[in-house]
């Protein structure tokens, strides 16, 4: 009897357990065992299904044998997976309290079993899910957010808690559209391992950097990882690079209505894996910290984009100086060199900004030095190319050399004093790490006393060379070498139960051990904000030491680091295919509030051509930043190295570039106010239209500007979409025939394409030698009309570099307005920055399409026009217009019947 009882409980459970593994289809299949190794013993012992993939069609990804393999998973959740259950529910203030607990622990060490939830209705876009230990504080990404203590009493969203086992859903109110819905799995929150997942809307997602990829994820029939942990390596697809930004837009699509879009943040900055499935479906599997989930409901991209803004902080406002041409190399060895090459471009002409200097003018490679036998006279040559307008920017690596004689490097041995270098684990010693200038020290930029240390530091070397930006490099933190000169702890925090799928397979692979110390927390948590923390102290040193408006460029940045600092994408190489990956990088930082951002263009590594640096000094002109730079033994990859016939069209790139900084400057502008992208994908402007949701070879700088670069070796065309709209070649005017679908452009290598967008006015400007000398130069407008005959623009304008020109409204703001296509005005609305001129010499008005026969501005007659029959451009030049003396001023021309 007792034998046949135990068979029939041995039955039910196998045939229980069958059917909680049952599925039709593989998509919803969450991963339970997504290390190597995989089998289905261990699986079971997780107590999880083990089965073979139904639809083996699915199973084509293809990906490096190095990295773990993604698939449909053969071991995953069955659907009574034991998780959490809804203890208790309390209406707070901020909205509700939930307590949550789980009765049985599962594969994972160190289960949390009470834990409280709390909903958040910061806004009634925005909901904060936040979930976390109820006994034990846990490590809290120390950014600053807005703290919401009063819920909103309207929102966009309706939240739904599932009771047993535990769930939220969250859903648009006006449509019902899932916007997190976390039933589709359980969650596991264990002390060093939290996983939880997510249905989205739709399976195309963007976002989740930094990796290098297409600017869509599109999981339709794809199985995709990616790892956030920040590592130096030249950027290869499918691994975890310099930065880390746990955040995606998903759109919303239903039939017959505009399309919507939602966003996610997970406020977390411990190693992580995001897995996407084609269910669809998001995986959130962290290491450490609490669930910190924002939920942003849009609707429009722009409105998740500052919704998102509103938590991590908007971008800087940079210099204006920065928005020139910046010219760098790993290489120039001597001062002779980088002479040369600063003669050979100021001789061919080209307009450029920015002198930089690598590690090779330091001298031993040590920070805050310069190289005085290879590089003697430097600080003059800095102060010469200051005289003449330009700027400095010079490296700096965070690793401090720990093993100069004594007495002879005061960085290493003030920062010793001031306490402010990271520790081993448990100890006093210092954990050292190996970079340039071999043995070094890592600063601790947490530390309350690093700020002051660093400032005082770059202080005394900007008294001998008096440089005007700061490159903060190698600030993953990279080094040479695993973990530290003495290894690693074989503690929880440096070999955790579960390690994402980062690079080198540990967490100190080519960086500090996570058990390292730092002030605020272990390096475990904090590792992947170390540039961020290093952007931030960077900026306030700039701040005191120069009283200007800060410029910093840092390779690895973190949620918020636009606050500080502009970003580049590292070490590429000079591919065309590197060349294509800039523009989603691009976009993608945009979305991520560095709005600042472009890659080193020519490529880092490897040798250029003259056709690759042609097209890519093209391409780059239309970067928010814009440096060309390489890697040491390359050749010299400046502009004026190149044939005579290159120079031509990289310079006509750049002519383009400086005369559009006043439209560049007041997006920086509208970034650091209000929120916007400066430069964004096609369907952020026309998302109902679904051709554009995965073009990533064409960009729109604001909203008026669309590039289409050719990016193909030895073409001479390229297939360019144009949504439906008007639209007109800059910079001939000319009018695109053909919208809402491909066209062949012609694109020799004389010629990027580039064209304007009807319904906005550009405010431009006749370019200078550099930035500097050409601000007194007179301004143009580009007025281009919609098919309405209106059009309309802005322009901020300040002294360029002022750390508070906009609290102090130290500055002009204008708008510019066309209507019914004979009306142009301008409207000085603040108008309180009277340094500069603001002369306005040219008005180019496009799609004018009867002739002009007379044009008044300001009410009087005005003779110099010229109308062009067959190009449909009015033009209206000889002005001298000040566009800052009169509120209102108005240019007004008479059409022929
Ligand atoms: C790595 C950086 O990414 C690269 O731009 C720089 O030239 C080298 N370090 C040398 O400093």
């Amino acid at each position: 009897m007792a034998h046949l009882s135990i068979l029939l409980i041995a039955f039910f459970i196998s045939f229980s357990s069958c059917q909680q593994c049952e599925q039709t289809s593989d998509v919803d299949r969450f991963d339970c065992y997504p290390e190597n190794g995989a089998s289905e013993e261990k699986c079971l012992a997780r107590n999880c299904c083990w089965r073979q993939p139904i639809e083996k069609t699915n199973r084509t990804l293809k990906r490096p044998t190095a990295f773990r393999d993604v698939n449909v998973p053969y071991c995953y959740y069955p659907k009574d997976f034991p998780t959490y259950v809804l203890q208790s529910t309390e209406t707070t203030d901020f909205g509700q309290r939930l307590r949550i607990n789980r009765s049985q622990s599962t594969y994972m060490p160190h289960d949390i079993m009470n834990l409280t939830v709390d909903l958040i209705y910061e806004t009634a876009q925005r909901l904060r899910i936040r979930i976390y230990d109820t006994e034990y504080k846990r490590y809290e990404v120390p950014l600053e957010v807005p703290i919401v203590v009063r819920k909103v009493d309207q929102t966009d969203y309706d939240v739904k808690v599932n009771p047993t086992p535990f769930s939220l859903l969250v859903t648009r109110k006006s449509t019902g559209v899932t916007l997190f819905d976390s039933s589709v799995s359980p969650l596991i929150f264990a002390d060093q391992f939290i996983k939880f997942s997510t249905k989205l809307s739709s399976p195309l997602v963007y976002g989740l950097g930094e990796h290098r990829q297409g600017l869509v994820m599109n999981i339709t029939n794809q199985w995709k990882k990616l790892t956030f942990w920040s590592r130096d390596f030249p950027p290869v697809q499918n691994i975890n690079l310099y930065g880390v930004h746990p955040f995606h837009i998903n759109p919303e699509f239903l039939p017959g209505t505009s399309t919507q879009f939602h966003g996610q943040f997970l406020l977390n900055s411990n190693a992580m894996d995001i897995d996407l499935q084609p269910s669809p479906a998001l995986t959130y599997t962290t290491i450490g910290g609490i669930i910190d989930l924002y939920v942003f409901t849009g609707p429009t991209v722009q409105n998740v984009i500052q919704q998102y803004w509103d938590v991590i902080g908007k971008p800087m406002m940079p210099p204006h100086w920065s928005l020139g041409f910046h010219l760098c190399r790993y290489g120039y060895n001597s001062i002779d060199n980088m002479i040369a090459t600063i003669k050979r471009m100021d001789a061919a002409d080209f307009p450029y900004d920015v002198q930089w200097t690598d590690i090779d003018a330091m001298s031993l490679y040590l920070d805050f030095t310069y190289d005085e036998t290879n590089f003697r006279g430097l600080p003059d040559l800095v102060r010469i190319l200051q005289a003449s307008g330009k700027r400095y920017v010079n490296i700096i690596d965070p690793g401090i050399s720990s093993v100069q004689p004594a007495g002879t490097y005061i960085p290493y041995e003030e920062g010793l004093k001031k306490n402010v270098f990271m520790r081993k684990y448990n100890s006093n010693e210092l954990i050292l790490g190996k970079v340039w200038p071999g043995t070094t020290a890592f600063p601790d930029f947490t530390h309350p006393n690093a700020t002051d240390w660093w400032t005082n530091i770059a202080s005394a070397f900007h008294d001998i060379v008096p440089f005007d930006g700061m490159w903060i490099d190698m600030n993953e933190p990279s080094s040479f070498i695993d973990g530290s000169t003495d290894g690693c702890t074989t503690n929880n925090l440096d070999n955790p139960p579960f390690v994402p799928n980062v690079l080198g397979g540990t967490l100190g692979s080519k960086t500090l051990c996570p058990s390292a110390q730092q002030y605020l927390f272990p390096h475990y948590n904090l590792h992947s904000m170390y540039g961020y923390f290093e952007a931030k102290a960077s900026n306030a040193a700039l701040k005191t030491i120069r009283n200007k408006r800060p410029f910093i460029l840092s390779r690895s940045t973190f949620a918020g680091s636009g606050k500080f600092t502009a970003h580049w994408t590292g070490d590429n190489r000079a591919t065309f295919d590197d060349m294509y990956f800039s523009i989603p990088a691009i976009l993608n930082f945009n979305m991520f509030g560095i709005t600042h951002v472009g890659a080193d263009i020519c490529g880092f590594g490897l040798e250029t051509t003259e056709e690759l640096c042609t097209r890519w000094m093209q391409l780059g002109a239309f970067y928010p930043f814009m440096r060309n730079h390489n890697d040491l033994g390359q050749k010299d990859q400046d502009p004026a190295s190149f044939s005579y016939q290159a120079q031509q069209s990289m310079k006509q790139a750049l002519l383009m570039r400086y005369s559009l900084v006043p439209f560049w400057y007041t997006l920086h502008h509208e970034a650091a106010m209000i929120s916007r992208t400066i430069v964004q994908p096609l369907f952020f402007e026309f998302p109902d239209d679904m051709d554009t949701y995965n073009i990533d070879q064409q960009f729109i700088i604001g909203r008026a500007i669309l590039v289409s670069p050719n990016l193909k070796m030895g073409t001479t065309t390229v297939s360019a979409y144009f949504p439906s709209d008007t639209w007109y070649e800059f910079p001939t005017g000319t009018k695109v025939e053909t919208v809402g679908s491909f066209t062949t452009l012609d694109a020799p290598l004389s010629k990027i394409n580039v064209h304007v967008r009807g319904g906005f006015v550009i405010p431009m400007q006749i370019p200078g030698d550099n930035l500097i000398i050409g601000r007194d130069n007179p301004f143009t407008l580009l007025v281009a009309q919609s098919q309405w005959g209106n059009a309309s623009g802005n322009l901020f304008w300040d002294d360029g570099d002022s750390i508070d020109s906009i609290e102090t409204k130290t500055y002009n703001y204008l708008e510019f307005s066309l209507t019914n296509a004979t009306l142009l005005t301008i409207d000085a609305l603040v108008a309180n920055y009277k340094d500069s001129p603001m002369r306005l010499a040219l008005i180019k008005v496009l799609g004018v399409d009867k002739t002009v026969i007379n044009v008044n501005v300001n009410g009087k007659n005005y003779p110099n026009f010229l109308y062009n029959v067959y190009d449909q451009i009015l033009l209206i030049y000889g002005l001298d217009l000040n566009m800052i003396t009169e509120p209102v001023q108005t240019i007004q021309w008479t059409l022929a019947s």
